[in-house]
């Protein structure tokens, strides 16, 4: 299996990738998911080792990172950060200079995207973006290629976001603008999408043709929608705003409702965890036009392609 190149020793948003690189982690991801499904080995990152740091708890991200080294051959530890010196006030800086004296690559899942910045700075090894306050490249890339696996051309489809203008849409707005496929954000004023990010998004949408709207209109937004996405109205480290956004975000939860307002045959995506009756209603989680527990498997294959490609 040819391992696909990268210009970017990081991956701290899909930014860091170009479109061209991004296709060819999702056809070597495929690859890889074909060869777990059928028992073949793929032993790519043999003696390699990732150490990921966490700042916030995990289940997803903990495990498909872990499981995925561990399937390619190399070894995953897993550090708290209460249980390593960073909890104690060593620097991002001297942690990623110990860290690359040890490790062929670190993940990190932290508050501050500042400190993922810092980290990769710093360290001569891979750094990944586990999730920071600003972006989840991961979450993003595997969501796209659950979309690719599905139908491999972006243009002319378009997905539609409902709730908080997080770290999770912003990720989706870059990576959707960058692969051509219309993205429409639909959150409570105060709560939309970053303006830097929402810039961005404007740009790489100019170059790929297609289009990016940010409203506060749910309607307007899930309108021809094909695909209908939701995240958590109160994300970690929030939780103390949690009522509030209970309130303010009542009317931007997917529910039968909505789903009708989309293109007919639209899916339900959602990064998971759900807050099940909050953003999202049980009977649509548990329906079949969910494809929520595709995007969760697909993490563990989009990653492996990724570690393989960054550590390989
Ligand atoms: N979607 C996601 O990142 O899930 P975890 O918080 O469980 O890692
Ligand atoms: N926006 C959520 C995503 C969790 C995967 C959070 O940051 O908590």
């Amino acid at each position: 299996m040819k391992i696909p190149v990268l210009s970017s020793k990081d991956l701290l948003t899909v930014m860091s990738l170009s479109r061209k690189e991004i296709i060819s982690l999702f056809d070597f991801a495929a690859k890889l998911k074909k060869a777990q499904k059928s028992g073949k080995p793929h032993r790519l990152l043999e003696g390699k080792t990732l150490a990921m740091i966490f700042e916030k708890t995990s289940t997803r991200t903990r495990v498909s990172f872990e499981i995925g080294m561990y399937q390619l051959g190399g070894y995953a530890l897993f550090l708290s950060h209460n249980d390593i010196q960073i909890g104690r006030g060593e620097t991002i800086s001297d942690t990623a200079r110990v860290l690359s004296r040890y490790a062929d690559g670190i993940m990190i899942r932290t508050f501050s995207h500042d400190k993922v910045i810092e980290l990769a700075r710093n360290a001569d090894i891979p750094v990944i973006n586990g999730l920071s306050d600003l972006f989840h490249p991961c979450q993003a890339l595997s969501d796209l290629f659950t979309i690719y696996e599905r139908e491999p051309g972006f243009a002319g489809r378009k997905l539609a976001y409902v709730g908080d203008g997080n770290n999770v849409a912003h990720s989706l707005m870059l990576c959707s603008a960058m692969l051509g496929m219309d993205i429409a954000v639909a959150t409570p004023k105060n709560y939309q999408p970053d303006r830097e990010v929402v810039s961005m998004a404007f740009r790489l949408c100019a170059e790929s043709g297609s289009h990016v709207t940010v409203t506060t209109d749910i309607k307007m937004a899930v309108e021809n929608a094909d695909y209908l996405y939701t995240d958590v109205w109160t994300s970690m480290g929030q939780e103390r705003e949690a009522e509030k956004r209970r309130r303010v975000f009542r009317d931007y939860k997917i529910t039968r409702a909505l789903l009708s307002k989309c293109a007919d045959g639209c899916r339900v995506m959602h990064c998971l965890p759900a807050h099940r009756g909050e953003e999202i209603e049980d009977e649509v989680l548990d329906s079949d036009v969910a494809i929520v527990f595709d995007q969760a498997e697909n993490r563990l294959h989009v990653q492996k392609a990724l570690l393989c490609a960054l550590m390989g």
